[in-house]
């Protein structure tokens, strides 16, 4: 279903300067969407024309079928529904308290104090800012503003939020975070549109993308399809996102498998196949051919006890003595991921599993599940790119605990399972603590079904 359209949209600034020009986009609700384009592209004009923050000197913008009228009330409810967070924080950030700051929306919307207040504390808390909610925000850190910007928008619960530049700013596992936070603003169904010059954000986190340059629409389609085309990248004055750049490499060299446009680093990693090629260091009357038993234990290798001993075979031998070698895996101890749902949270539920399920890693997901706990003491490996990293541990051999809840369960436990079945890997995965759901599934082996749920 289309939310948000524009048809043939124009914006010509007081001064001449044509920042947009017959712009016709249409965008889905409950997607996530990425406008990328170079400096003075036009991106910013865009956002404040989705929200009615400018009028269009031609064309218009929909939302839900319906043009945008810009007398007053029609403009508060449009952006009631289009909540937009600037590009620079300053530049919606006054009031004398962040408390006060955050609740101007919500108040000018005439929700009553009991609901502004509860809006607020929600707000404050999903950012991470609730200690510091009497604080001038001109006293804040960059960083701190946007999160502050953000809250705001929040808490007038819009169903499409626009955010100008969201990670600028911000160090990078306060990027991590707000993109956590924008991923479960869209697992409640809200429609999260993003301007960014990153193009690996822009590739590995958008279901669509829209490539601006010089005021105009010159690319849009799934991230994988806009970015394969570097003609196409370099017209809008963009590069490869990192991934894809290191695959080019790997399949120019002839060291990738299949056709992949990976985007994580465990995709990435998987495009090296055979998985089980490695140098090794092996005694000095080995050849080519040789069959050899290697020590694996959790991804490390190494010749002796209390390693696990698995068969390979030497395909090459440097003349500084050093083998490619092929494992030939089976039987290895694979790991697992293990996904709990904090919606029905039970700390000694968690404790036993962390022990009874040898969890080596544990990651958090969710601002719900981060503060549960932290409240709890229960030590956190990881608490962004919860899911990649994960995965990469349970490639090692290594068992990890997902704490999660809601829909960003589901969305988990769907990536992994994906990667289980696009890579071929074997490693267990299963949700805990729902109703359908299910303890440690059986280890992996020969033909045994190592996904279940
Ligand atoms: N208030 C203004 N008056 C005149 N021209 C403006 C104004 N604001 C922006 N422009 C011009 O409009 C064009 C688009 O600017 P815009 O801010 O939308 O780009 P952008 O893609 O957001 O860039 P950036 O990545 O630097 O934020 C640029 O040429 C810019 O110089
Ligand atoms: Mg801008």
């Amino acid at each position: 279903m289309i939310i948000l359209e524009t048809r043939s949209l124009k914006y010509t600034y007081p001064d001449g300067t044509v920042a947009i020009q017959d712009l016709n986009i249409e965008i889905m609700k409950g997607k996530k969407i990425a406008f990328v384009g170079q400096n003075g592209s036009g991106k910013s004009t865009l956002f404040m024309l989705l929200n009615g923050t400018l009028k269009p000197g031609q064309g218009e913008v929909l939302f839900h079928g319906v043009p945008f009228k810009y007398d007053s009330k029609s403009l508060r409810d449009i952006r009631k529904s289009v909540g937009i967070v600037f590009q620079n924080s300053d530049d919606q950030i006054f009031a004398p308290t962040v408390y006060q700051d955050v609740a101007f929306g919500p108040a000018n919307l005439g929700y009553s104090k009991e609901r502004v207040d509860a809006c607020v504390q929600q707000a404050l808390e999903y950012v991470g800012l609730s200690h510091l909610k009497d604080k001038p925000p001109h006293h804040l850190s960059g960083g701190q503003k946007k999160r502050v910007a953000i809250a705001g928008i929040m808490a007038m619960e819009p169903e499409v939020i626009i955010l100008d530049e969201p990670l600028s700013n911000l160090d990078p596992v306060g990027a991590d975070e707000i993109v956590d936070l924008l991923n479960e603003f869209n697992h409640f169904g809200n429609t999260i549109i993003i301007s960014t010059h990153d193009v690996d954000l822009a590739y590995r986190w958008s279901d669509y993308v829209f490539l601006l340059s010089n005021s105009k629409i010159i690319g849009q389609g799934t991230p994988t399809e806009v970015f394969k085309d570097p003609e196409l990248l370099k017209k809008a004055g963009l590069r490869q996102p990192t991934t894809l750049e290191i695959y080019r490499e790997i399949e120019r060299r002839g060291l990738a498998y299949g056709r992949n446009s990976p985007k994580t680093i465990p995709e990435l990693v998987n495009t090296l196949k055979p998985l089980d090629l490695m140098w090794v260091d092996v005694p000095p009357r080995v050849k080519e051919g040789d069959s050899l038993n290697i020590g694996v234990m959790y991804g490390e290798y190494a010749t002796q006890s209390p390693y696990e001993a698995v068969n390979a075979t030497v395909l090459h031998i440097h003349p500084n003595g050093r083998a490619i070698v092929e494992l030939k895996r089976k039987g290895i101890k694979a790991g697992g991921i293990l996904i709990y749902d904090t919606n029905n949270y039970s700390l000694p539920e968690i404790k036993q599993i962390l022990k009874d399920g040898e969890i080596a890693f544990v990651g958090a997901m969710g601002k719900k599940s981060k503060i549960l706990a932290e409240q709890d003491g229960v030590g956190l490996d990881v608490s962004s790119g919860v899911v990649d990293k994960s995965i990469l541990m349970a490639l090692c051999g290594k068992r990890c605990l997902i704490l999660t809840a809601g829909g960003m369960v589901d969305h988990a436990f769907k990536r992994i399972k994906e990667y289980v079945e696009k890579s071929g890997i074997e490693f267990t995965v299963g949700v805990v603590n729902r109703e359908e759901g299910c303890m440690w599934l059986k280890e992996t082996g020969d033909n045994s079904e190592t996904l279940k749920i």
